[in-house]
């Protein structure tokens, strides 16, 4: 048998080879592919050759390599086929689908919620503006000045190459844009997400979120805010709940004032949270500065208000007990699931 005929033959044996399962697929591989397969050997034949038909002897054996892959191909694909339809055959559609998660609230939403439907029952509206804001907003209606050192409290992101807008640094500037577009009396509750320039840590994060209240209207004293503040606290934290206010300063209030809520020192926790004293700090507050008033075309002479900023990492901390404020924002789903409310 000349090898002309010896490689047609293994072309022919090639094509009528059955490949019905993958170890016969692996066994053809192996024979006809694999790094020490029958083929090689063939091409040393071409020394046998007579010379006018050499290039014939190439052409024949590429026939042969090709020939080898086609089928090692067409095979795979034919039994990864079958195994498609043997699987979709034992699939049985009658069966209650898998029960996949439905997901939860994040604690900050949550506690958020929680204090706008306790201000809502008091006739406080929900006000949401723009995060990304302008100056002015944000400092100057709110009587800080750009020379005023008061800026120094909130460190500010401003946007690149600009010195007007900024991350709003408190919703504090929600009372401009909404004070700015209503006729008093207004009554609103605006939650949202702030930032600031501040170094990660357990306890701080250059971005966090706030619940500001603004109650503008005739006669509106500090005797108001304080029953509305102390109706909020028994609410939050329970009917024996005690507060206090500490004077503070604040830009745009006058006076100013800070909250604090009576947890005790008969547990741990407590003792934690307050550093020993019983106290926790909830929020700063006080009466709308005369000048946020009138930065914002609203009389003075005939209208007063009260103001005040919660912050809601920490009531959520010191609510579930978390002690570390990076926790929120890393949306790792084992400390998420463990929120399974839908509030
Ligand atoms: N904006 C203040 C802060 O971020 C909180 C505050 C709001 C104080 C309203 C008084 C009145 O610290």
């Amino acid at each position: 048998m000349d090898v002309f005929e010896k490689v047609q033959k293994l072309i022919d044996h090639i094509v009528a080879t059955e490949i019905a399962d993958m170890e016969s697929l692996e066994k053809f591989r192996i024979e006809y592919l694999g790094s020490k397969n029958s083929i090689k050997p063939l091409f040393a034949e071409i020394k046998n050759v007579d010379n006018s038909r050499k290039k014939e002897f190439g052409q024949t054996m590429n026939t042969l390599k090709q020939t080898a892959q086609d089928k090692y191909d067409s095979s795979k694909l034919d039994l990864a086929k079958v195994a498609q339809s043997d699987e979709a055959a034992s699939l049985d559609l009658s069966l209650p689908t898998p029960i996949s998660g439905i997901g939860s609230r994040h604690p900050i939403s949550m506690v958020m919620n929680r204090l706008i439907k306790i201000f809502e029952r008091i006739g406080f509206a929900v006000a949401e503006e723009r995060e990304i804001e302008d100056d002015w907003h944000n400092f100057t209606a709110m009587n800080t000045p750009d020379d005023h050192p008061a800026r120094d409290m909130q460190d500010t992101f401003y946007l690149l190459n600009s010195t007007e807008h900024l991350l709003r640094t408190h919703t504090s500037s929600v009372q401009s844009r909404v004070m700015t577009t209503t006729e008093p009396p207004i009554r609103i509750i605006a939650p949202g997400r702030v930032y600031r320039n501040e170094t990660i840590s357990a306890r701080s994060h250059c971005q966090f979120h706030q619940v500001e209240g603004l109650y503008i209207d005739e006669n509106v004293s500090f005797a108001d805010m304080k029953q509305t503040l102390m109706y909020f606290a028994k609410e939050m934290y329970g009917p024996e709940t005690k507060i206090r206010l500490r004077p503070s300063y604040f830009p745009f209030t006058e006076p100013s004032a800070e909250m604090d809520v009576w947890m005790g020192t008969d547990n741990d926790t407590a003792k934690r949270l307050t550093k020993g004293t019983g106290w926790l700090e909830v929020l700063g507050c006080g009466m709308v500065d005369p000048n946020v008033l009138k930065n914002c075309n609203i009389d003075p002479e005939k209208y007063t208000g009260f103001a005040f900023g919660i912050g809601i990492e920490r009531s959520a901390m010191q609510m579930y007990d978390i002690s570390d404020i990076r926790m929120f924002f890393e949306n790792d789903v084992r400390f998420l699931s463990q929120f399974n409310s839908v509030i």
